[in-house]
């Protein structure tokens, strides 16, 4: 058996290197068309920053996971495919602002089509609308050399800063499909490290949709708590003790309850939308118009964010420091996509503020490319006055104590714990007085932030 995976991101970089790790004797080769990713995945500085992922890549690079831009060799040697390319939101044309674009993974599978011989297993790793299967069985079936293909879906649950975790310890790992001997061929490969009752098997339909509705119910989650986290300020109710107060009943449980600015990630909103989209194109109005609102919701709590800080610094941010705290979607990963951090931060921008901004793990290249892209207009262009705001009004700084020194506010927007265990005292000698923070994360102490004089605003408390 040997293995390729097509795409080495954030889901097929890692879940590549744990299969390489837990099957020594099978050799696994994860390809990309981007040669300087591939070049950082075979060098120690890896593309995607996870906990503990360099350890597992270092022990299986070498030995039996090689990474490379050889696409089409790749795939003539493999008897399993995976495809874990990009589907981002399409950003023109049908379902714009919906629909996933499917246009990476249709270009998979026409190479594999092209260059397959013999039988091959394909499995779709990517978030996947329901029925893509179908375009992809279909693409194969009109290969020319008598290759025959069984197609899996095998949707990813990992979660972006846990994902070595995640990888070794699933609560289940779920694969679709008609051919039992496919399905059990995978199976086996995960039956190494994970327990047979966690491998769950369905239909090829029900694995593709049961992604996009985890998603959509842990999204939802997050936007209901959010929700409450705006009823909470005006009633003097706190947000954390209700999230307490229900997630102690079994039947609602803790997790996903945190209030924050917002949920981000490359996967909420994508999914959601793309659920919507297909809910329309079924007819089904109300069933999208429900979901969709979880995505209001979260647009609703990142804005209510950039708003408060504005009336709370007087109507007024023109020309006032501000100090960002944090850019990735959430802690532990270098992952910036859809963080809330961008929208709050364009927001605050457009308003004149001055933002200095420190992110311990994104680079200040990918802090630009955000900002200039959740600036530009219909048409795709960045306007003369935008382009002028991010020059003139966006710095970086070296780390949390720069960026707030001389700030009018601190805005903390990533859950990093090196935001917890600052020099507060410090921090504030140097700021102008009153000197406010707006944790967007609830992380930090506002008792003790208090008592050094900060005026401290958390999401969800009065
Ligand atoms: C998510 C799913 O959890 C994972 O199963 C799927 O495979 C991909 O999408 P990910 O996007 O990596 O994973 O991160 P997740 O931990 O789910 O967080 C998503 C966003 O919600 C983050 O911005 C996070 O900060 C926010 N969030 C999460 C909250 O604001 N509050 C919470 O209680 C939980
Ligand atoms: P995810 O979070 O789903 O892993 P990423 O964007 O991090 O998404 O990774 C997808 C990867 O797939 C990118 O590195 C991209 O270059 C790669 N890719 C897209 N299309 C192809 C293709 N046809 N052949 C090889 N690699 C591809």
């Amino acid at each position: 058996m040997k293995i390729c995976c097509i795409g080495a991101g954030y889901v097929g970089g890692p879940t590549m290197a744990m299969i390489a790790k837990q099957c020594p004797d099978i050799p696994v080769h994860v390809v990309d068309l981007n040669e300087a990713r591939i070049k950082a995945w075979n060098s120690d500085e890896l593309p995607v920053y996870e906990p503990g992922l360099l350890e597992v890549v270092t022990e299986a690079r070498g030995r039996n996971l090689t990474f490379s831009t050889r696409v089409e060799a790749a795939i003539t040697e493999s008897d399993m495919i995976f495809i874990s390319v990009n589907t981002p939101t399409k950003t023109y044309g049908m379902g714009v602002g919906r629909a996933a674009n499917l246009e990476f993974v249709e270009k998979c599978a026409r190479q594999i089509a092209c260059v397959s011989k013999g039988h091959k297993i394909i499995v779709e790793k990517s978030t996947l609308p329901v029925r893509t299967a179908e375009a992809v069985k279909r693409i194969l079936s009109s290969s020319g050399n008598g290759a025959t293909f069984d197609v899996l879906s095998n949707p990813e649950f990992l979660a972006e800063g846990t994902a070595v975790e995640d990888l070794l310890t699933p609560d289940r790992v779920l694969i679709g499909g008609d051919s039992a001997s496919a399905i059990e061929s995978l199976a086996a490969i995960y039956a190494r490290w994970i327990p047979r009752e966690r491998i769950l098997t369905s239909n090829l339909w029900s694995s593709e949709l049961s992604k996009l509705t985890a998603n959509a119910f842990l999204a939802q989650r997050v936007s209901s708590i959010n929700a409450i986290s705006a009823l909470c300020e005006a009633t003097e109710a706190d947000v954390d003790e209700v999230a307490r107060a229900i997630g102690t009943d079994s039947r609602i449980g803790p997790k996903f309850l945190k209030a924050s600015v917002g949920f981000g990630g490359s996967c909420f909103q994508k999914d959601i939308l793309n659920l919507v989209y297909l809910c329309e194109h079924f007819g089904l109005q109300e069933v999208a118009t429900y979901w969709e609102q979880v995505v209001i919701m979260n647009d609703y709590q990142k804005r209510r964010f950039g708003e408060k800080i504005v009336k709370t610094l007087f109507n007024t941010v023109s020309n006032k420091k501000i100090a960002i705290w944090g850019w990735a979607f959430k802690k532990d990963t270098n992952d910036t996509r859809e963080s809330s951090a961008i929208y709050v931060c364009r927001d605050l921008i457009r308003e004149r503020a001055k933002l200095h901004i420190y992110d311990p793990r994104v680079s200040q290249a990918q802090i630009l490319l955000d900002l200039q892209n959740a600036m530009l207009d219909s048409n795709g262009q960045l306007s003369a006055v935008d382009k002028m705001l991010i020059e003139q009004n966006v710095t970086m700084a070296a780390d949390s104590y720069q960026a707030a020194e001389n700030a009018h506010a601190i805005a903390l927007l990533t859950e990093w714990d090196e935001f917890k265990t600052l020099d507060f005292k410090r921090i504030y000698g140097t700021m102008p007085q009153p000197a406010f923070v707006f944790d967007g994360r609830n992380i930090l102490d506002r008792q003790a932030l208090g008592k050094l004089g900060f005026e401290v605003h958390a999401i969800g408390k009065c």
